[in-house]
């Protein structure tokens, strides 16, 4: 088994975990359990014209605010407490998390914090031979809170591995593994990020205050035939 870290586009046609840490994985995540279905849209043009046929909810940002027009923006503590009365999907779409998984040609599960050890699992799980964590990273640029997720990541599907398989892991993979070590670090680390400040900034200070949350829910997204749902 080969387990890797890859930034923006996957190395394998096996498994890739989609880590987008603030916010789109922990929205994805968080939504999951109120919605069954959630329709990823590369533009909010996109958005709309799919919103036409599900008449779904509409979620989503660009530079962090709400889509003019939208139901909601992409908070995950929102969308988690989101109180719907029939079965409607979420149509969701933001800058860079969504928008990664164009990219992808290979199965994907979305990771966060929040299911760092679920979504471990079930990589493992699916996996034949090759598990790469992919960071989205912000506007084509390395983003230290998907870095430090994906270690998170990393740590649980090297401990989950352990004594059981034969696995080889990046030393990319590892780096990130030994960056996320001190809890207290990592969450300073979330907050002084360039989408942190930009969060704060704009007041949603409290989704970082739920995206930096350990383990907190056994959902995983799969992403198939265009549609994400529980796994
Ligand atoms: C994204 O997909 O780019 C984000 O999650 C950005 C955000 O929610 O602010």
């Amino acid at each position: 088994m080969k387990i890797t870290l890859s930034f923006e586009q996957t190395i394998t046609d096996d498994v890739s975990i989609l880590v987008d840490a603030l916010r789109a994985s922990t929205t994805i995540t968080a939504a999951l359990n109120n919605f069954n279905e959630i329709i990823p849209c590369f533009s909010p043009e996109h958005a709309f014209e799919t919103n036409k046929k599900y008449n779904g909810v509409l979620a989503g940002e660009r530079n962090g605010a709400k889509i003019e027009g939208f139901d909601v923006g992409n908070s995950p503590k929102t969308l988690e407490d989101y109180k719907l009365n029939d079965n409607k999907p979420l149509i969701l779409t933001t800058t860079n998390g969504t928008r990664a998984l164009e990219k992808m040609n290979s199965t994907v599960l979305i990771g966060s914090l929040i299911n760092a050890k679920a979504v471990a699992k079930k990589s493992i799980a699916i996996s034949d031979n090759h598990i790469d964590v992919v960071m989205a990273g912000r506007k084509g640029k390395f983003a230290i809170e998907d870095f430090l997720a994906s270690g998170e990541i990393l740590f649980w599907i090297k401990e989950e591995l352990n004594d059981e398989y034969d696995f080889k892991i990046s030393e990319y993979a590892q780096s990130a593994i030994l960056a996320r070590e001190n809890y207290d670090n990592l969450k300073k680390s979330f907050y002084n990020s360039r989408s942190g400040e930009k969060l704060t900034e704009m007041g949603y200070k409290t989704d970082i205050d739920y995206c930096i949350q350990k383990n907190i829910t056994d959902n995983v997204a799969i992403y198939e035939n265009g549609i994400l749902k529980l796994i």
